[in-house]
């Protein structure tokens, strides 16, 4: 059961995530991370390290995110790997926390 980057990433992308991964399974966007689901090894590692608490196990995806299952599988098939942390966007901390920021995700 592969883990899922949810809502709350998106225009926080901290990064710290990929620190961890043993498989660099993370993909980049503009402004959101994914997790490639065939390369997921289910660690958990990823878990507890995203300061804005996006990551979880498929099974966990609270209700209403279901739909990010299927958009890291779809995005990960586009988006390229990263595996080294970066700077977070500036304004990070005030978008931890905001509702529904699907309509913000840059593809
Ligand atoms: Fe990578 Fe492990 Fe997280 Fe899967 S659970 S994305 S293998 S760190
Ligand atoms: Fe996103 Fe959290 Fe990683 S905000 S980039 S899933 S550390």
């Amino acid at each position: 059961m592969p883990f899922v980057v949810t809502d709350n990433c998106i225009k926080c992308k901290y990064t710290d995530c990929v620190e961890v991964c043993p498989v660099d399974c993370f993909h980049e966007g503009p402004n959101f991370l994914v997790i490639d689901p065939d390369e997921c090894i289910d660690c958990t590692l990823c878990e507890p390290e995203c300061p804005a608490q996006a990551i979880f196990p498929e099974d966990d995806v609270p209700a209403g995110q279901e739909h990010y299952i299927k958009l890291n599988a779809e995005l990960s098939r586009d988006w390229p790997v990263i595996a080294v942390r970066k700077e977070a966007p500036p304004d990070a901390a005030e978008w931890d926390g905001v509702k529904d920021k699907l309509k913000y995700l840059e593809k």
